[in-house]
């Protein structure tokens, strides 16, 4: 992660989720658990280092879900519980809903202008999930104009620092790209309209679902943020093991095996050892070995939880938290706008 040694005003920080439904461990590990560690960065003053920006892109999943919406409403919901279990705190940063925040679509709409649709054909997703989605028509201008919008969500917020993982890298280099030619294009006397922002590149440690493949909701393989410990334990009963260990006094490799990757995620040096001398002598069973595993993943989860009760027994709060958000993030991004909107020379004033 750079540093930031500047103290005089803190670096704007934007990411923001689509809102896929109950998030998983994957979903915690590679994003939501350090956008939580950004929150909380403090410089030696104990002042907050970074000004953070963090929406659910409920427009986003327009892009390739138009034609079925009836559990958009859900999907918001369970997003933002999971923000907030996950200690996304309003207090320190603003959280909130991209369809609450017009500006979105009027910075979309002017950098439409600008986008050369070459740029849009070669961005690697566009025919990736083209090929993938098959069942669903994404021969859409939506979906081909979604590296606008995600480019519009940054740069309407003059963002400096984009968390995320490499999947999206290529669309921040497109954010850079489209900024460039707006301010080559447009400027207000020298200065500079929406800075190009960076990645901040996320650590996401592999992390295997219960099948062994990447954990994906499409893959039906994963274990949820708020799975209780009796379902969450019996998922992890289920996972593929080294699939050269098939009986109980077979020795094992952890090397090869799934689930001692999560532990190196989820277990302490400790238990690690005793798993790798444990399988590799056929001391343990993979029960056990999962079953201490389970326990590394219930005291991780535990505060979250705890967290996510209290907000799903206060959904008033949780309404104010998104009516705060909205109003911080349209307080922002009109300060931009302003700023865009007489350059384009679109201001009578
Ligand atoms: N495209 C991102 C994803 O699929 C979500 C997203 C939309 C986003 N707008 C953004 C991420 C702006 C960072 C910044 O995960
Ligand atoms: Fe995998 Fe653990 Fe079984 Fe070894 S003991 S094969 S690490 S589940």
């Amino acid at each position: 992660m750079s540093e930031v040694t500047n103290q005089t005003a803190p670096k704007r920080v934007l990411s923001g989720m689509r809102p896929t439904g109950k998030l998983h461990l994957g979903n915690y590990m590679g994003a939501l658990k350090n956008w939580v560690a950004l929150q909380n960065e403090t410089n030696v003053d104990g002042s907050p280092k970074y000004e953070c920006y963090f929406f659910i892109a409920d427009w986003h999943a327009l892009t390739t879900d138009y034609a079925d919406t009836s559990e958009l409403p859900t999907n918001v919901q369970d997003v933002l519980l999971d923000f907030l279990a996950a200690g996304l705190d309003t207090k320190r940063s603003t959280i909130f809903l991209q369809s609450e925040v017009p500006a979105h679509a009027e910075l979309t709409m002017l950098l439409g202008m600008i986008t050369p649709l070459s740029w849009l054909e070669r961005v690697p997703t566009y025919k990736d999930q083209q090929e993938q989605l098959k069942e669903k028509d994404l021969a859409t201008f939506g979906f081909l104009g979604y590296p606008v919008m995600m480019s519009a969500d940054i740069l309407v917020y003059q963002t400096d620092f984009v968390p995320v993982g490499l999947d999206q890298e290529a669309h921040v280099e497109i954010t850079r790209e489209i900024a460039r030619r707006f301010n080559h294009i447009y400027s207000n006397g020298d200065q500079e309209i929406l800075p190009e922002p960076k990645t901040l590149l996320t650590p996401s440690p592999k992390l295997p679902g219960t099948d062994g493949r990447k954990m994906s909701k499409s893959y039906k393989n994963t274990v949820l943020l708020s799975d209780s410990e009796a379902d969450l334990r019996a998922k992890l009963k289920t996972m593929v093991t080294d699939p050269a260990r098939i009986r109980r006094t077979d020795v094992g490799n952890p090397d090869v095996c799934p689930v001692f990757d999560l532990h190196k995620v989820f277990s302490g040096e400790e238990i690690q050892q005793s798993v790798r001398v444990g399988c590799t002598t056929a001391g343990i069973g993979c029960i056990q070995c999962k079953g201490w595993l389970a326990d590394g993943v219930v005291k991780e989860l535990a505060p979250i939880q705890e967290r996510r009760k209290h907000f799903e027994a206060h959904p008033d709060e949780v309404n104010a938290i998104l009516d705060e958000g909205a109003e911080r993030a349209n307080a922002r991004a009109e300060k931009t706008m302003k700023q865009v909107r007489s350059a384009v020379r679109l201001a009578r004033r």
